[in-house]
């Protein structure tokens, strides 16, 4: 484990079971159709890499960057688009596929932009979901886990753009953060 890891919130195998039955899901919910799934980089590009490959149907992906956060623990509420999709999304079925939902302001203001290219429909799909934190009425239609209010990392999500590649997600030590927010 990493030593700026407290506790293992999900292990390897958890995750990847997990997905595994999303993506079925997602697969018997869409039978027949093609979904475009779109990825909001960075913290999803894990998650989004596992579940199209436990997704069997004719699907597309594309992706956007987006970016809320900066370097810190706690949402600045300014989201901005730091890379658009590459193609048309009008008519399509989009899956919205997301590493965290937290205050669900990223979400909020993406589902705006997105409704207004007038797609066939929209669903989100998180890998974890905070719900105690929402401030914004957003909610996912499929959903890999359900935590409480702690931060983690790991599996794609990082703290200061780190511990992405955790094969893992861990808790994050209260200190690491503490320490970051100290004047330098
Ligand atoms: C994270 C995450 C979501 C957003 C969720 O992205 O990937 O996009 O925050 O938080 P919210 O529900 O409070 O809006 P972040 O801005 O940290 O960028 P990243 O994907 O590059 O890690």
């Amino acid at each position: 484990m990493h030593q700026d890891v407290e506790q293992i919130l999900y292990t390897e195998e958890e995750l990847r079971r997990r997905v595994k039955e999303v993506g079925a899901q997602i697969t018997a919910d869409y039978y027949g159709r093609q979904p475009l799934l779109i990825s909001v980089l960075r913290g999803s590009y894990i998650f989004m890499a596992d579940l199209t490959r436990a997704i069997s149907l004719d699907l597309t992906v594309d992706f956007m960057v987006v970016s809320s956060y900066g370097a810190g623990t706690v949402s600045s509420g300014q989201v901005e688009i730091k890379k658009d999709l590459s193609d048309s999304i009008e008519g399509r079925d989009l899956i919205i596929v997301e590493d965290i939902l937290d205050s669900g302001n990223t979400l909020y203001y993406l589902m705006d932009v997105l409704k207004a290219r007038k797609p066939a429909s929209i669903r989100l799909c998180t890998l974890m979901d905070k719900p105690d934190r929402r401030t914004k009425p957003i909610t996912a239609d499929y959903v890999g886990f359900t935590i409480p209010d702690a931060f983690i990392v790991g599996y794609g999500l990082d703290y200061d753009e780190k511990y992405r590649n955790l094969p893992y997600v861990g808790v994050l030590k209260p200190s690491v953060y503490q320490r970051g927010a100290e004047p330098s």
